[in-house]
């Protein structure tokens, strides 16, 4: 029974870095391993959940037992997002670029004897936690974000929270020296309309596990 408490529920998480391509064999991304998002989707799993597992090109393979949707792009993964909608929580764990290249090529790009570099063009990508904290319509009963800082960690994630209007929001510090980007362990604080609430250093599977018996409190 307790191992079943969300059944007949549905979880989206996001999870692993974006890949935002310059040419075909380049592109913009960042450090995100995509343990803790698949950490996640294993615990809500264990629980008894349908789980839409969106994830970008990360290093960890998914979990068994979720709906793996792969994505490359942040618009790719905002698009997965929304077909896999309706769903009773969502769990945004994505590292998704805040820009991508506007002027990429379709053909590798080539020093052209200059000594200039090219110019990369930008725009922002769309920021899939915001848009589906607001929805109109379909949103998710229970919205949970990330905040990855290296400094004033609570009070960033708290103004995070309102900006982006997610229920709760799971702030890290990774700050290269803690060691947790791409680590096994996380120290995390849970930042809900009550407050901050902060969780020992613990494995990211424990994390994931605490934040999984949390959600099925709220949804379950
Ligand atoms: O604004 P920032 O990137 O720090 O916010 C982090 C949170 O927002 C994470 O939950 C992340 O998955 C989500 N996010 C998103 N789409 C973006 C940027 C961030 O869903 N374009």
């Amino acid at each position: 029974l307790t191992l079943s408490r969300l059944t007949g529920r549905h979880v989206i998480v996001t999870s692993g870095p974006t890949h935002e391509p310059i040419d075909p064999v380049r592109y913009i991304a960042n450090r995100s391993s995509g343990s803790q998002g698949a950490a996640i989707a294993a615990a809500l799993r264990d629980l008894g959940a349908r789980v839409s597992f969106i994830t970008g090109p990360a290093t960890v393979p998914p979990p068994d037992g979720v709906d793996v949707i792969r994505v490359e792009t942040a618009q790719q993964m905002r698009d997965a997002v929304e077909a896999s909608l309706p769903a009773d929580a969502a769990v945004m764990a994505a590292a998704v670029a805040d820009w991508r290249v506007t002027n990429s090529s379709d053909k590798k790009m080539k020093k052209d004897g200059s000594g200039r570099p090219p110019a990369l063009e930008m725009a922002e990508n769309p920021d899939i936690l915001a848009w589906i904290s607001k929805l109109p319509q379909n949103r998710p009963r229970l919205v949970v974000g990330f905040a990855a800082e290296t400094n004033d960690v609570i009070q960033h994630a708290t103004d995070k929270r309102l900006r982006k209007g997610c229920d709760w929001i799971v702030a890290n510090d990774v700050s290269p020296e803690t060691g947790i980007m791409g680590g096994p362990e996380n120290t995390v604080t849970l930042i809900s309309e009550n407050g901050p609430e902060e969780w020992p250093r613990m494995s990211k599977r424990d994390v994931a596990r605490r934040l999984a018996e949390r959600i099925a409190e709220e949804i379950g």
